[in-house]
């Protein structure tokens, strides 16, 4: 009798560098103008503003999501999924982490720019929440598509949120690069 084989289950992780090899192959299956190596490490090891996570199948990388926390503010530069993995939940559960730990770390609003050709990624974002607030012309310079800036005013608390921080870092520049 032939036994059907469970897979095994999803669990999320912070991103470490070990798991870089594996979040580069869905960058680039997920994104006309991917990061590079360099940029993830520099992420991983110099941006104390960047917070990334992985979705980790039997120990393979199935998915991943960053942002950087800046005061009360989160913003997301980046989520994706494997392209076998989509349509499952797991961006569903990225998202929801990312916005659990910002929470967590003292973040009351979230914020991403998305590509007007992407309504898949903007679909997900409404349903959490997100609402268009305005665009960024010429955002995307491999195609000067505009972006559209999207916000969650009020992240849901999953626990209680720490003080914040004193002395917090104040707000740098855009994210490293353009995504969506
Ligand atoms: C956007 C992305 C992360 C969604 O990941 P996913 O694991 O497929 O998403 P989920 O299965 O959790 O679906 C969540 C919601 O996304 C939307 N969605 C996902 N795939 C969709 C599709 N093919 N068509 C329409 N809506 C879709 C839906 O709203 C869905 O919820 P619903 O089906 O209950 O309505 C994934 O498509 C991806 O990696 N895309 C390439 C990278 C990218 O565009 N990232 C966003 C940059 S701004």
């Amino acid at each position: 009798m032939a036994v059907k084989r469970v897979p095994e289950p999803v669990h999320l992780a912070d991103m470490e560098l070990r798991h870089i090899h594996g979040v580069l192959e869905i960058e680039r299956q997920s994104f006309p103008t991917p990061w590079s190596e360099r940029a993830f490490v520099s992420e991983l090891t110099q941006n104390a503003y960047a917070h990334y996570i992985v979705a980790l199948r039997s120990s393979q990388v199935v998915g991943y999501a960053g942002m950087w926390l800046i005061l009360d503010e989160a913003h997301i530069t980046n989520i994706a999924v494997h392209p076998d993995e989509r349509r499952h939940g797991l961006g569903h559960d990225l998202l929801t982490e990312l916005e659990v730990r910002a929470y967590n770390l003292g973040c009351l609003r979230m914020t991403l720019e998305v590509r007007p050709s992407n309504p898949v990624a903007q679909r997900l974002y409404r349903r959490h929440g997100f609402e268009p607030r305005g665009l960024r012309p010429g955002y995307y310079s491999d195609t000067h598509e505009d972006a559209i800036i999207m916000w969650k005013d009020e992240l849901v608390p999953a626990s209680p949120a720490p003080d914040p921080a004193p002395g917090a870092p104040s707000l740098p520049r855009r994210p490293l690069g353009e995504r969506g």
